[in-house]
């Protein structure tokens, strides 16, 4: 019987599909993540683990859990883990995707309109007694039917944004390491560079993963080359954006607005002055929190250690001992 640590309480089926394959499941009760200490404790007595994105899985605790056999991501970005100490020490790490896509696709439009047409800011001052009357110049802001969007990183999540997008018949372009003939195509998504990308979009949507290379991809320069009342919208990962560049270039007025469900760091501190600005959204990283969405998430992790706890391949590697790490 192998024990798998789990380190949240997780939606749908998938403590119990652990005990239904036999194994034991040891899962932190807290609200928040398991201290350091509690998580290095713990992966040093488990055969496996499924963890959150808010778990920092490093060399270090990983050299304690001479066990370990996998450590399954409830997340499809996997940033919160060491890949290359993990895979030198033979442990797989797993991810989940193809599950998430559309929903968070969906969250990065809902986002996209609340910054566009002031849903949040302009429910905020309704409840707060501040609607007085139909007045024909309150909460004006662009259209996004028509306009253009520039999507950096077309991966799954990107091409489900910029399906969407043709919904709005908004003309779309895209950024990513490789060009994509078969999307652009399909989708008449077009190719930029990102700089062009920038200085042509009304609406900048980011679906990169956080990697050494991603990581500030969007800084004070980048902010500057973006249209003058362009909108930023990132569900990808807070640190893609540099946070400084981004309360100054809101300050100079420059940019229209920005919408966030990932900061840097998370929680987002409630003196941070990104909170002060009217023309902001920030959601607390929920972009894929759909009910069935974030159950399936959980399943695939559960998939992914009974699989390795059963001498097989996991479904979703992204590095392992048999496996070079995924290029991301
Ligand atoms: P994906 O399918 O792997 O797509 C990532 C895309 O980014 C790929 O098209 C890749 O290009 C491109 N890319 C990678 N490095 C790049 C670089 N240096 N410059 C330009 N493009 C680059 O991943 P996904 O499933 O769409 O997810 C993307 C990220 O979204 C995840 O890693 C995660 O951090 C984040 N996410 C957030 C939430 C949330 O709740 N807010 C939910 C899910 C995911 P190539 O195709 O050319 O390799
Ligand atoms: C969520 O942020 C994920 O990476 O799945």
């Amino acid at each position: 019987m192998a024990r798998v640590f789990v380190s949240r309480t997780l939606p749908g089926r998938a403590v119990a599909m652990l005990e239904e394959a036999g194994h034991t499941a040891e899962v932190w009760p807290g609200e928040l993540p398991p201290p350091r200490e509690v998580l290095s404790d713990a992966l040093a007595d488990a055969d496996a683990a499924i963890v959150l994105l808010t778990d920092r899985i490093d060399a270090s605790l990983l050299e304690r859990a001479a066990k370990l056999r996998v450590v399954a991501n409830v997340a499809v970005g996997y940033d919160n883990i060491d890949v290359d100490a993990a895979a030198a020490r033979g442990v797989w790490v797993t991810n989940t995707p193809g599950v998430l896509h559309e929903t968070t696709a969906d969250f990065t439009f809902a986002l996209l309109l609340a910054a566009a047409r002031r849903v949040t800011v302009s429910e905020r001052a309704a409840r707060a007694g501040g609607w007085k009357t139909w007045s024909p110049t309150a909460f004006l802001g662009p259209d996004v039917h028509g306009a253009v969007l520039g999507i950096v990183g077309l991966g799954q999540i990107g091409t489900a944004v910029a399906r969407r997008a043709r919904g709005f018949a908004m003309r779309t372009l895209y950024t990513s390491r490789t060009r994509k003939p078969a999307l652009e195509e399909e989708l008449g998504v077009e190719w930029r560079r990102l700089d062009d990308l920038l200085s042509e979009s009304d609406f900048v949507s980011l679906h990169v993963p956080l990697t050494s290379e991603t990581r500030g991809l969007i800084g004070a320069e980048q902010l500057r080359r973006m249209k003058p009342g362009a909108i930023l919208v990132n569900t990808a990962r807070g640190p893609v954006v540099d946070h400084r560049a981004l309360v100054e270039a809101l300050r100079e007025g420059h940019l229209g607005g920005a919408a966030l469900d990932v900061t840097d760091p998370e929680p987002l501190p409630l003196d941070h002055p990104l909170w002060a600005f009217e023309n902001v959204v920030i959601t607390p990283h929920i972009a894929s929190a759909s009910e069935r969405t974030r159950a399936r998430m959980a399943e695939m992790a559960a998939e992914n250690v009974i699989a390795v706890l059963a001498g097989r391949e996991p479904p979703n590697p992204v590095a392992g001992p048999r496996a070079s790490p995924k290029r991301t």
